[in-house]
Order: structure tokens, then C-alpha cells, then sequence
């Protein structure tokens, strides 16, 4: 008998829901099914009258969300008789897309900025055996320059920009409705190139069998399922890092600078999309500085036992501080997507994680002495 209960990955679970041809052959790493977290330490300790979960990506295979957007863009891609795929990234985009590229026997291109990329990712890249290009610029330049080329060159861009990478990323929404039986009332997503937010918008919408503008890349009312299982959507709500945030200073930031690597984008691609998440769901944006966005980091992981990147951290981060203004209800339900995993960037958190580190000799007495210190 054939095994039919296994779970393979979002683009088999969820091909009704989505705009890929019935015979096209999901390139899978049984990415998504990932966990909804309630945190139930950090609303207690700081006094929040709140529902609050966090999407915890970062247990995607290549430890981010990129893998739900990359095994809808590869899937399509392949379809399609693509021989190789192409991307622009801050870290994530190229671990996925190299990732997928070897599942699919296909070349991966990846164009990533000079030194501001965590080890982990590029780690990543390199393993799965992507061609890594080093462009002496940011990530709008290599954004740019993958545009570029893919114009003359036979490549597939897996950036967001692929309208199968939102279409892939909105299965996060479906989770989310899944899981809790509704909508969230407030939905928080750190914001870079501002795909994500769109996408989860998008699937938002769908579960309540409205379209969005990405949805109708695929036509007025596309040919997949868009029957309604709940009447409501969360209020969307996307945080910038300070030094990165076009969304707050109405329009592209020549110099993107953060610790928030994955996040340090000046010209957003998705910048209509996520405009329209906003104005239709009432949200809106803010920002965090690198001092708030580390803070929350070592908050998160020190009172839940979850280790994001700095990233993530922004979305917690602003969702924690309009908790305590009030501009976040009192007693809602708040979904805050963790996008990436801690690991992928240790060196930010070793920078003075050796500070309490104890030193003894091999010796019991030593190491008794040391934790007698510690008890109290
Ligand atoms: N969080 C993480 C961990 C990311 O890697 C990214 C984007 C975002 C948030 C922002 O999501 O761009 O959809 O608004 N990383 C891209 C990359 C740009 O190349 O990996 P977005």
C-alpha cells in the first residue's frame, strides 16, 4: 500500500489553493507545517493582556520562510523546463534557492552583498553548491543587477518579484487560520524587500475568499480555490530596522544600514503590495532600532527558549512596545512570524556571549563551588 498520511510539503497540501498545473512535480523539503508558539512567559512577566503566538520559521529546512516561497518558484520554474535559477539575497533567498536547486538536479545563482552576510547563510550557499557571485554593492544593487540579466540569460529570478515565491509564502497564513480556528486580530512580520507581508496578506485574504493584487497576478479571479473558511483578517502591521526603513521615510533609503542583516534593503520590490496590506487592513508600519531589535532577540530567547535571528526579533519587538502603548488592543490575538532561525547568525549574540562564560579547573570541587555560586 502506498504511504498517503505522509506529509511532503506545502505545494502538495495545498495545490488547490495555489496557481501550479496539476502535473507539475513539487521540488519539496517537506518545508512549512511549522510551529505556532503561544509565548507564555514574556506576556505574564511583562503584564500584557494578550494572546500572543509567534510563527516560528526559522524550522523551515533551510531554517527560514524562504523555503515556502523557493519550493512554489522551483517548482514552477522546473515545470517550465528552467535549467537554472537566479537571485539576489541578503542570506536567506540563496540558502533556500541553493537548497532547491540541488533537490531539482538544476544551477542556482546567487548575487549576495559584500561582507553583510551572516556566516550561516553563506555557509548554506556554499554546501549546496550554488554559484555564489560577491557584488561590490547592497542588496538593491545585486537586486538590480539580477533584473538585469535575467533579461538576456537563460535564469528563472526566485526573488519575490516571481509571483510564485508570494504564492508559496501565503501557505503561512493558511497554517495560522488552520491552527487557531480564525484569523489573529493582529498580524506583525519584520519587513526588508517586503514580500513576506504581502504574501500573508494575499493568504489572508484568500481564506476568506477575498483577492488581493498578488492574487490577481494570476487573473481577475485566479483558477485556484478561494473558498471562504473564515470571515476575518488580522490588522497587518510590518517593522523596519531604523537605518533600513523606506516604508517610514515614504520612499527608498539611499544607505540601508543595520544589524538585522536579512532586513538591510533600501528599494523594496513588493512596495504596492505591501501598501495595500497596510491601507486595506487599517495597519500599519513603524520602526526598531538595532539596540530594541537585539534586545527583544535575547528576550525571546531568554524567556521562551526561542532563538530567532536579529530580523525576527523586529517583528516581536515593535509588537511588545504597541502592546504596552495600547495601539495593540488589550486581550487580542497577536501573531508575530519569526522568520528566521538564531543559528544561521551566531556571531551577533557571541559578540558578548562569552562575558558569563565560567572557567575551572577539571576538578569536582571546582565546578560545585561554581554552581553552589549560582543557586543562592
Ligand atoms: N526576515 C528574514 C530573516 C529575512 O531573511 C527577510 C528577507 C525578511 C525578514 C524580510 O522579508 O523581504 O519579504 O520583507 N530576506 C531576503 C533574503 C531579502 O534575501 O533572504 P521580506
Amino acid at each position: 500500500m502506498p504511504s498517503t498520511n505522509r506529509y511532503t510539503g506545502l505545494v502538495d497540501h495545498y495545490r488547490s489553493r495555489l496557481p501550479l498545473a496539476a502535473d507539475a512535480r513539487a521540488i519539496a523539503l517537506c518545508e512549512g507545517r511549522t510551529p505556532l508558539i503561544r509565548l507564555e512567559n514574556l506576556p505574564r512577566r511583562l503584564g500584557l493582556d494578550v494572546e500572543l503566538y509567534v510563527k516560528f520559521e526559522g524550522l523551515n529546512p533551510t531554517g527560514s520562510f524562504k523555503d515556502r516561497g523557493m519550493t512554489a518558484a522551483v517548482t514552477q520554474a522546473v515545470h517550465e523546463g528552467s535549467r537554472a535559477i537566479i537571485c539576489a539575497s541578503t542570506g536567506n533567498t540563496s540558502a533556500a534557492a541553493a537548497a532547491y536547486a540541488v533537490r531539482a538536479g538544476i544551477t542556482a545563482f546567487v548575487l549576495i552583498p559584500e561582507g553583510k552576510i551572516a556566516l550561516g547563510k553563506l555557509a548554506q550557499a556554499v554546501v549546496h553548491g550554488a554559484v555564489v557571485i560577491q557584488v561590490t554593492g547592497n542588496f538593491d544593487d545585486g537586486m538590480r543587477l539580477v533584473k538585469e540579466v535575467a533579461q538576456t540569460s537563460p535564469v528563472s529570478i526566485v526573488n519575490s518579484i516571481n509571483p510564485y515565491r508570494l504564492q508559496g509564502q501565503k501557505t503561512a497564513a493558511f497554517e495560522i487560520v488552520e491552527a487557531l480556528g480564525r484569523a489573529p486580530d493582529y498580524h506583525c512580520l519584520p519587513v526588508g524587500n517586503a514580500g513576506n507581508i504581502s504574501a500573508y496578506w494575499m493568504g489572508y485574504s484568500e481564506m476568506t475568499g477575498r483577492t488581493t493584487s498578488a492574487s490577481r497576478a494570476f487573473g481577475e479571479k485566479p483558477a485556484y480555490d478561494l473558498t471562504a473558511v473564515t470571515n476575518t483578517r488580522p490588522t497587518m502591521v510590518g517593522y523596519q530596522a531604523a537605518g533600513a526603513a523606506p516604508f517610514l521615510r515614504g520612499g527608498p533609503v539611499a544607505h540601508p544600514e543595520t544589524v538585522a542583516t536579512a532586513i538591510r534593503i533600501g528599494d523594496p520590490q513588493s512596495w504596492d503590495f505591501a501598501w495595500e496590506a497596510q491601507r486595506d487592513s487599517e495597519g500599519w508600519f513603524d520602526e526598531c532600532t538595532d539596540d530594541e531589535i537585539l534586545a527583544t532577540q535575547k528576550l525571546l530567547a531568554q524567556n521562551e527558549g526561542v532563538f530567532c535571528e536579529p530580523a525576527s526579533a523586529a517583528s516581536l519587538c515593535g509588537a511588545l512596545r504597541d502592546l504596552k502603548a495600547g495601539k495593540i488592543r488589550p486581550g487580542s490575538t497577536v501573531v508575530c512570524t519569526l522568520t528566521g532561525n538564531g543559528l544561521k547568525d551566531p556571531d551577533v549574540v557571541m559578540k558578548n556571549g562569552l562575558a558569563g562564560l565560567v572557567q575551572v579547573p577539571a576538578e569536582r570541587a571546582a565546578v560545585e563551588k561554581a554552581l553552589l555560586a549560582r543557586l543562592g
